[in-house]
């Protein structure tokens, strides 16, 4: 009987999308996938590092897994990749004796080499050998059609793996290596071959995806990757994060402009709105740079729809640079915004050479205050969309409710409305009759459709 693997992915898309390439990787080595970890013989733990917390569920889980194996007298193999498994490496080995294979972010092509010897010399009651690969590999190729997509509409294609910058709050360089691109050729294969597999819209994953430049064709950097990405027949949506605000080009918004199928949204990271903390936090632009290229997106792209990440209560960070915080996000009123309390991070500048001064219970207060202001603005943009018709790619039904679909508009918003589960997987035109705090409710609006319900 073929072994059966459960992965457990926490953290960014990065993650997800390596998580995709493992279960392919695995299905090819002859596992099967089940949902019901008591029923697995091998379990991948695909970790974060990004914030303390993301780190610490690595061990809460593992502490959970050990106690199920005493409970029922067989344990499985356990697998931790990802970032913690990059940064802790063998740490984790001694930590927890649940774990048998740390494979770092780079390596993630050997795991089913390395989960089948770990299942070979596996004893249901004890570790017999652990094994550790970190060693990073040059080689960011990828095969195709391997990768098990989680989602058959929008399919993630990875441009860039690891990052250069070294923001000062920052793990990833060290958990994801320095920065290698992929060729050009299989990056647009790739996105071929998700469209020939049904994907409507693609996501192209990268730290710093504007920084792209092609190794296979010096010509192309990121806007011409969209270029030849917008070509592809059947594609109908490009998106793509993170871009940094300091590598966006005039060449990279008039692609966005012109380009049919690129979408109307960019997450743009902005981190603070103070040009000292920015400073200290090496983001290499200041306030007034940033909001001169809003001012420019906007100018060449009047419905943009724009993102962020903030932190708030970096090493620093002053209640006058938080307010100016609170006025750059009321100046760009982003629709959606992801912000976090700073947490000190391993190998960081900010670890090395800062002192987290500001008290957990005034970052609490600077998030709480930021959040409110947040919400008012998405629920303002939100309500001046209600009559407005939008595009809408319908990519799931409710869990709830047969009948009831959602989707995502061009801008990146999602949008509820009832309608035939056939549509799921077109993109449609849908009024907005309603705002809710996270979401728009609207109703297909051409008249075949309407009678199709
Ligand atoms: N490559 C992306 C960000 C990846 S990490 C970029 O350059 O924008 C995702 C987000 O986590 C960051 O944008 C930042 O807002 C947040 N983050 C990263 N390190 C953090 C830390 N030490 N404490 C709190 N938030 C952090
Ligand atoms: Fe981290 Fe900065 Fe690199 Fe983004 S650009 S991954 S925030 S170091
Ligand atoms: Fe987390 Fe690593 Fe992504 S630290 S956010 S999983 S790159």
């Amino acid at each position: 009987m073929a072994k059966k693997y459960l992965i457990e992915t926490y953290g960014c898309q990065m993650n997800i999308h390596d998580s995709e390439r493992m279960a392919g990787l695995l299905e090819q080595a002859g596992y099967e996938s089940t949902a019901d970890d008591m029923d697995a013989d091998v379990i991948v733990i695909n970790t974060c590092s990004v914030r303390e917390k993301a780190e610490e569920k690595l061990f809460t889980r593992l502490g959970e897994i050990q106690h199920r194996g005493i409970k029922s007298g067989s344990r499985p193999v356990v697998a931790v990749t990802g970032c913690v498994a990059q940064q802790e490496g063998s740490r984790i080995l001694q930590r927890s004796s649940a774990v048998d294979v740390v494979i770092g972010t780079q390596n993630i092509k050997r795991l089913p080499m390395l989960v089948d010897d770990a299942v070979q010399h596996h004893s249901t009651t004890s570790r017999r050998g652990a094994v550790l690969e970190l060693d990073p590999l040059e080689d960011v190729s990828f095969p195709l059609g391997i990768a098990k997509r989680h989602d058959p509409h929008k399919a993630f294609v990875t441009i860039i793996e690891g990052c250069n910058e070294f923001c000062a709050f920052c793990v990833v360089p060290y958990t994801r290596g320095k920065e290698r691109m992929r060729g050009a050729a299989e990056i647009v294969g790739d996105a071929e071959n998700a469209v020939a597999d049904g994907a409507k819209e693609i996501q192209l994953l990268g730290q710093i995806v504007n920084h792209y430049k092609a190794p296979d064709d010096p010509s192309c950097d990121f806007a011409a990757l969209l270029e030849r990405l917008d070509a592809i027949e059947g594609l109908q949506r490009i998106r793509f994060a993170s871009p940094h605000p300091r590598h966006v080009t005039p060449r990279m918004i008039d692609s966005m402009r012109r380009l049919p199928k690129v979408c109307r949204h960019l997450h743009l990271p902005v981190q603070s709105g103070s040009t000292s903390t920015l400073r200290a936090m090496r983001r290499r632009h200041t306030r007034a740079e940033y909001l001169e290229l809003v001012a420019r997106l906007r100018e060449a792209m009047p419905d943009i729809a724009l993102s962020t990440d903030i932190i708030v209560g970096f090493p620093g960070e002053t209640p006058a640079d938080f307010e100016e915080t609170l006025s750059l996000a009321e100046a760009v009123r982003y629709h959606s915004m992801f912000s976090f309390k700073y947490s000190p991070r391993p190998n960081t500048l900010a670890l090395k050479r800062m002192f987290d001064d500001v008290s957990e219970e005034e970052k609490t207060r600077r998030i709480v205050e930021l959040q409110a202001l947040q919400k008012r603005i998405q629920g303002e943009l939100f309500a001046a969309s209600i009559g407005r018709v939008e595009p809408v790619l319908i990519d799931s039904r409710s869990r709830r409710r047969e009948w009831e679909l959602s989707g995502r508009t061009s801008g990146n918003t999602v949008v509820n409305l009832s309608g035939d589960p056939v549509w799921i997987g077109q993109v449609l035109p849908v009024r907005i009759t309603e705002a809710n705090p996270n979401s728009l409710r609207g109703e297909a609006v051409t008249a075949f459709m309407k009678a199709e319900i």
